[in-house]
């Protein structure tokens, strides 16, 4: 009886623990992707009003930093989040799906402003940021994959290789000159 007890007790324990290890948290994925799609927003906006002078490229360098940080944000979430239901897939891939365009835009307005960065200074800063970018942005992808039903896991790789090859381009655009 005793031991019967403790059984029943451990067992509600591991539950307890088990259901914090994994928690269901789609929501909190869901918001990330919505903060990165702001972010980005933010980002491409200052970038293409970007006129040159350091102060200016220093403030992107900030906005540039809060979407690396939502990147990682969203990976850590998405890691924590059990594996997605084909409606919670869904609406990942959804929202995914119309981040690809805010991304593109991004990218070609840091490319667009490319010579302008570079006088001020910051070539080499932006051509790491948009390393960082790419690698945060394939990590998350991963991560979704990981917890996404196979058509919209095939969905989200096809688009990454697509955003892969908008931020190798840029990347290329920033090697340094001889
Ligand atoms: C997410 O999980 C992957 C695979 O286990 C791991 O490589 C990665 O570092 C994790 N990322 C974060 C931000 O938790």
């Amino acid at each position: 009886m005793r031991f019967a007890t403790t059984s029943t007790a451990l067992l509600a324990l591991l539950t307890f623990a088990t259901s914090h290890v994994i928690k269901r948290d789609i929501r909190a994925v869901l918001d990330d992707l919505s903060s990165l799609n702001t972010n980005l927003g933010t980002l491409s906006a200052a970038v293409y009003s970007y006129s040159g002078g350091l102060p200016a490229a220093l403030e992107i360098q900030t906005q540039e930093n809060a979407v690396e940080r939502t990147l990682e944000q969203a990976t850590t979430d998405t890691n924590n989040t059990a594996v997605f239901t084909s409606v919670e897939s869904n609406s990942v891939t959804e929202a995914l799906v119309a981040l690809e365009p805010v991304i593109r835009s991004s990218i070609t307005a840091l490319v667009s402003k490319k010579t302008l960065f570079v006088s001020a200074g910051v070539g080499a800063t932006v051509r790491t940021n948009l390393l960082n970018l790419k690698s945060r942005t394939d990590s998350l992808s991963v991560a979704l994959q990981s917890k996404a039903t196979d058509t919209d896991r095939e969905t989200i790789r096809q688009g990454t290789v697509d955003v892969d090859d908008a931020f190798d381009g840029a990347i290329d655009a920033y090697e340094p000159q001889w």
